[in-house]
């Protein structure tokens, strides 16, 4: 199967790298990038991908087109390869908020193509990532092949449309909600440890630890804090001072803007 990526930048790099790295073979992916600079970069990068300043020439070579533009962008490149034929292929949309309905909308005849939409976060680079998607039901071979191929990227759970918001708040923008809960544990513990090299160290073995413990021993965050915390100890002398329910809050509110902003872009 040959794939298009039309959009190289943050995601569309790691949607890149995780394809080729999960076996994907270079010569039959081809990308689009709107500057010059971008598909040189494709071609530092990986040698024996295609590139291409030209849409139509991406779709004629594509099976299936993976769309990894902003938002923003979507109504310009929809309706221009909504121009050209698509035919028996299939489009994949890794857009936040644009939803089936207004994909279909922008292309100028939606009934030629199959439309997959994609929820991920940037591990995919690394095959560890998570992936909503949802589609329209076709069981055409092209899209159970793209399944597929999406499938070697991480965890890919199929759901609604409607859930793919939660993915895009949770998983998509939760990688930076997380980076940012462990780099304020890195500064808090750099006050006790000889530097911020060895924190970010012990940062990242904790939380390791933590998931570790939680998936092998498959036991809940609550049952970790209990098995650790003894009466009048060093942990409970910290706990009394880290209310849980700030921060319970703040992530609530966090992810409930996160969330708002989501569902504005489809307005
Ligand atoms: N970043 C994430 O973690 C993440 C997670 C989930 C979903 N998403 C979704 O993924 C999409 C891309 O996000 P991003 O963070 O990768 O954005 P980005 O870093 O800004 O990259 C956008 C890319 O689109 C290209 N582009 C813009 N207009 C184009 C056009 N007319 N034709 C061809 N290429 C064009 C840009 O090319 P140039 O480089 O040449 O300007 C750039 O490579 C967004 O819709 C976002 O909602 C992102």
């Amino acid at each position: 199967m040959k794939l298009g990526v039309i959009g190289y930048g943050n995601l569309g790099k790691a949607l890149v790298r995780g394809l080729v790295d999960g076996g994907i073979s270079q010569e039959t992916i081809i990308v689009n990038a709107k500057s010059e600079r971008t598909r040189s970069a494709v071609k530092e990068a990986f040698g024996q991908i295609n590139v291409t300043e030209s849409k139509n020439e991406l779709v004629e070579k594509s099976d299936a087109i993976f769309l990894v533009v902003e938002p923003k962008n979507a109504p310009e490149v929809l309706a221009e390869i909504g121009g050209y034929n698509l035919s028996e292929k299939v489009l994949v949309s890794f857009m936040a908020g644009i939803t089936l309905q207004e994909i279909k909308e922008m292309l100028r005849d939606a009934s030629e193509c199959d439309i997959i939409r994609v929820m991920p976060n940037i591990a995919i680079a690394t095959g560890t990532g998570i992936l909503g998607i949802t589609h329209d039901g076709t069981d055409h071979e092209t899209v159970k092949e793209v399944l597929q191929i999406l499938k070697r990227l991480g965890y890919a759970p199929e759901m609604s449309e409607a859930q793919l918001d939660s993915i895009t708040v949770t998983a998509a923008s939760g990688l930076a909600f997380a980076a940012s809960l462990l780099d304020a544990y890195q500064k808090a513990g750099a006050g006790l440890l000889a530097n911020e090299e060895q924190s970010r160290e012990i940062t990242l073995r904790v939380f390791e630890n933590v998931i570790d413990l939680a998936r092998k021993e498959n036991c809940s965050f609550e049952e970790i804090v209990a098995r650790i915390t003894t009466k009048g100890g060093t942990t409970e002398a910290g706990l009394k001072s880290l209310n849980q329910e700030i921060i319970t809050d703040t992530l609530t509110e966090c992810m409930q803007k996160s969330y708002e902003k989501c569902r504005r872009i489809q307005e």
